[in-house]
């Protein structure tokens, strides 16, 4: 798609469709409408568009303007809009628009609200449309001529084109992370396997990213003998991948983000019932988001020193697979006893973690898994579940998951809970007690590979890394690429820029 920002207004600039934002009950047209005449308003009273939020308005073209077709939409409240309200609103265009026959747009955003200026308001619209024109249609084939994007051009009005731009530059960075993670969780299991993942992870060397990848081999000699067990089961090797952005400060310690990446679950020996397995491709979805976010670090240049570890397995039933019963040994040297093959990605991220805070020393420590089917449970497709051993921590991650629209939950950690993983037979076993606070004691177990005094925080991405159908159209079918925009977030307000 492409973006540009120009100070004319729409009865200068030719495009198929012309768009205008609303403030909920604010019908007063920017001059371009008002010289178009009345017959506009009088359309959309009847059509009874109140620029509530994410209502849209259709109509020919006035006469006067240089498009075919006009769009009004919605923003509500001009006191409640903030920048996700204008990233929803151009959503909304670009998803009413991608495959309208339409080739270009022009898009007046209007004059911004609070404490967003009207430059900034376009940048976000313009962010906004690039979430909303997602598509995974790498395996379509045979679509039809109308089922095929048309969309490629976007104009946006703005006060001063060189601000909206500047804005929009770091935002654009941000999708194309949003972007890649998202077609990571929408690849399918036989295309995308560990080896594949890490192939895709060392693209990022060319955006500036150091990408080092582990193989089986180097992750036995580490004694990984937890992320090996669950691999073993696959003819597809497992490969940890450790990415580095250093765009701070030299003395500074890295913010480290570890990702769950199994690339299929198919619960290994403890298989899984048919119904619904084909959206365990999606369990490499925090792995995605961490890969994501490296991907948006790197191009807006943070000024942050951040460290991105996945570790990415394919959890399989076969002849060599791990039995519930076998002991592993983690590379913290700690043994578990493997109850149920199912609860595979605490048995990955127990020595990703470790290897984090042996090889770095880390300002902090985030890892993000499609950990628990209890955390859909618990708060259905709305919140990540979080779970934190530092109160400062737990609310930053709050506070950009608030700001992101990415929003998470804090759930208690405690003593009653990690007594349930203790094991007559090992140092823990890695399931609790039936199905009890099942999010819980995965990130009691999570907890067991954190070093005293380490800031932490988990965040249970089950719910969130994709859904069937999301009402909010920043967000598309199937995978959401959630949680890069709340990593980027905290990253540029509480890990340096
Ligand atoms: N990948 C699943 C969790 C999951 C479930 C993610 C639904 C997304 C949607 C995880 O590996 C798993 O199987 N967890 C088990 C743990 C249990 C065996 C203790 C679960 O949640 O049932
Ligand atoms: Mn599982
Ligand atoms: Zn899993």
């Amino acid at each position: 798609m492409q973006i540009t920002f120009t100070t004319e207004s729409s009865s200068d600039t030719a495009a198929d469709c012309a768009v205008e934002f609303y403030f909920e009950e604010r019908l007063t047209a920017t001059e371009w409408t008002e010289a178009a005449g009345t017959p506009l308003h009088a359309a959309a009273a009847t059509a009874r568009f109140r620029g509530n939020s994410q209502q849209t308005f259709d109509w020919l073209a006035p006469a006067g303007l240089k498009a075919n077709r006009f769009l009004g939409v919605g923003l509500g409240a001009e006191g409640k809009s903030d920048s996700i309200g204008f990233q929803r609103a151009g959503a909304l265009v670009a998803k009413r628009l991608i495959a309208s026959g339409g080739e270009s747009v022009f898009v007046d955003a209007g004059p911004g609200a609070g404490k967003l200026d009207a430059n900034e308001a376009a940048a976000h619209a313009a962010f906004g449309a690039l979430l909303g024109s997602y598509r995974f249609h790498l395996y379509r084939t045979r679509l039809k001529p109308d089922q095929k994007p048309t969309l490629g051009r976007m104009i946006f009005r703005a006060a001063d084109p060189k601000k909206a731009q500047k804005h929009f530059t770091a935002l654009a960075a941000l999708a194309e992370g949003v972007k890649l993670a998202r077609d990571l969780v929408s690849e399918p299991p036989n295309i995308l396997f560990p080896e594949e993942f890490a192939r895709r992870c060392e693209a990022l060397t060319a955006e500036g990213v150091e990408v080092e990848v582990l193989d089986v081999e180097a992750m036995t000699k580490l004694g990984m003998g937890a992320l090996l067990g669950v691999g073993q089961g696959s003819v597809r090797p497992s490969r940890l991948v450790i990415m580095q952005w250093k765009g701070g400060k030299k003395k500074d310690a890295p913010a480290i983000f570890v990702g769950k990446g199994v690339c299929f679950d198919t619960g290994g020996i403890s298989l899984k019932p048919p119904g619904g397995m084909e959206d365990m491709k999606g369990d490499m979805g925090g792995a995605a988001a961490v890969t994501g976010l490296m991907r948006a670090l790197a191009g807006r240049q943070a000024k942050a020193n951040v460290v991105g570890i996945i570790g990415l397995v394919e959890n399989m039933p076969d002849g060599n697979a791990m039995r519930p019963g076998d002991i592993v040994t983690s590379m913290s040297g700690q043994t578990i006893e493997v109850l149920n093959t199912d609860a595979e990605g605490r048995l990955v991220l127990a020595d990703a973690l470790w290897y984090a805070q042996e090889r770095f020393k880390p300002a902090a420590i985030v890892d993000l898994a499609t950990l628990t089917g209890a955390i859909v449970i618990s708060l259905g497709h709305e919140y990540a579940g979080l779970f934190s051993n530092d109160d400062d921590l737990a609310r930053a991650i709050e506070k950009a998951g608030k700001a992101e629209a990415e929003p998470v939950w804090r759930f208690p950690l405690g003593a009653a809970y990690d007594k349930q993983i203790d094991s007559p037979n090992a140092d823990m076993k890695n399931i609790g007690r039936d199905r009890e606070a099942g999010s819980i004691t995965a990130a009691q177990f999570l907890q067991r590979f954190v070093k005293e005094g380490q800031a932490w925080a988990h965040l249970d991405i089950a719910g969130m890394a994709w859904r069937a159908n999301a009402e909010d159209p920043l967000i598309p079918a199937w995978a959401t690429g959630y949680g890069v925009r709340l990593l980027n977030r905290l990253v540029e307000d509480h890990f340096g820029g």
